[in-house]
């Protein structure tokens, strides 16, 4: 018969031993890190960088130095497999081609201006018509297009890590006023988030509305996004003319198609025939937030079959929710296939389209002395 003590001994082992178990599963958790590898050179001999972010849970995101843009982002599914889920492409050649934006920083102006002018305290300036009659996305060179510096990468005590990008944007560049000094902080943090805060300062009173512009599909396969369960908490969206230009109406999403103030597939109205789907091929439009100037909770995108969901704060007055309508085959994917219509969708927080051009919007201006500050942070979770 054991004595009382060697039991409780032997209690004690276990209860060491346990613990000790216990920290050696937590010590299995992956360490946060931040990697750098040499991932090419752009046609004029510029280097391009690939950072990987990883946290402790094991989520990786991927920027290259060449417009900031996020490559690969693992999120975890229900039973916890970490999988791709973004559109992207595996080498630098593609990314330096034509493309339709993927994982890209998006500047000066994100969005669309009418037939690429705009006025600017009485003076009129000319931006590149480089889709249609229209200036989209700061124009054929924009900030998607150039090498951004790195100045500085972090992995802070409370295990987020931090790459710090930086882009001085000239005078004049594509048609736009000031020098505008352009910093961007991504932040993986521990709970599966990357945060994304944008800030800009110019020298010459110019426009400004950043944003990224990273195609989801939390399926974390190449196939349709339809089955995605999307919502955007907002009431209004802007509907817009032929060449995908606001009309300036702030249309209710009441009994539409465009309503997603509660959870449903995006495949569920998208050919339903309503005029603005067929002018966007889909869904291409920006949704109006009530709240604006505090980052919250805006919208959320949720695979039923992986148990994937992306949520979205910002403190940004409106989201473009695209539905991947110009995706067409031409591309080619990372598992070797191409990505066709749809395979991916976009939520790109940002000041309304046109903004430059329509009074009724929220101001886009910034002058000397001022600071241009924008937050988003996209999380990645599963249930
Ligand atoms: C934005 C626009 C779309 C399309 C994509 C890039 O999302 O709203 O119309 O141009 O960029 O292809």
């Amino acid at each position: 018969m054991m004595k009382s003590n060697t039991i409780i001994i032997l209690l004690t082992c276990l209860i060491i031993v346990s613990c000790g178990q216990e920290n050696e599963s937590t010590s299995q958790q992956k360490e946060p890190m931040i990697d750098r590898e040499v991932f090419g050179q752009t046609q004029d001999g510029q280097e391009v960088d690939l950072y990987t972010l990883r946290n402790a849970e094991g989520m990786e995101v991927k920027v290259i130095t060449l417009g900031g843009i996020i490559t690969s982002w693992t999120a975890p599914d229900r039973q916890g497999n970490y999988k791709d889920v973004v559109l992207g492409f595996n080498e630098l050649e593609p990314y330096l081609g034509e493309h339709p934006y993927f994982g890209a920083l998006i500047g000066r102006f994100g969005n669309r201006i009418a037939k690429g002018k705009m006025e600017i305290d009485g003076e009129a300036y000319e931006l590149a018509t480089n889709n249609d009659l229209n200036h989209l996305h700061g124009g054929p060179t924009g900030f998607h297009t150039r090498v951004w510096e790195v100045i500085s990468t972090t992995t802070l005590n409370n295990g987020n890590i931090e790459l710090k990008l930086k882009y001085i944007s000239a005078d004049m560049e594509e048609g736009y006023p000031g020098e505008l000094t352009c910093l961007v902080t991504y932040t993986l943090t521990s709970d599966n988030s990357l945060h994304i805060d944008y800030e800009a300062t110019t020298d010459k009173t110019t426009v400004v509305n950043l944003t990224q512009h990273t195609y989801f599909n939390l399926s974390g396969a190449n196939n349709p996004i339809l089955d995605h369960k999307l919502m955007i908490d907002a009431e209004q969206y802007l509907p817009v003319d032929e060449t995908l230009i606001p009309t300036g109406e702030f249309a209710s999403v009441e009994e539409t198609p465009f309503d997603f103030t509660s959870p449903k597939t995006i495949g569920e109205e998208i050919n339903d025939g309503h005029p603005q789907l067929a002018i966007g091929g889909g869904y291409d439009h920006c949704w109006v937030f009530e709240k604006v100037d505090t980052v919250r909770l805006v919208a959320s995108a949720y695979h039923p079959e992986s148990g994937r969901k992306l949520i979205v704060y910002t403190d940004e007055p409106g989201i473009q929710f695209y539905s991947g309508n110009f995706l067409d085959g031409t591309l080619p994917s990372k598992d070797n296939g191409v990505y066709n219509k749809r395979s991916g969708f976009c939520l790109e927080t940002q000041h309304f389209p046109d903004s430059p051009n329509q009074d009724a919007f929220p101001s886009v201006i910034l002058s000397p002395g001022e600071t241009y500050t924008s937050h988003t942070r996209y999380r990645l979770t599963a249930e």
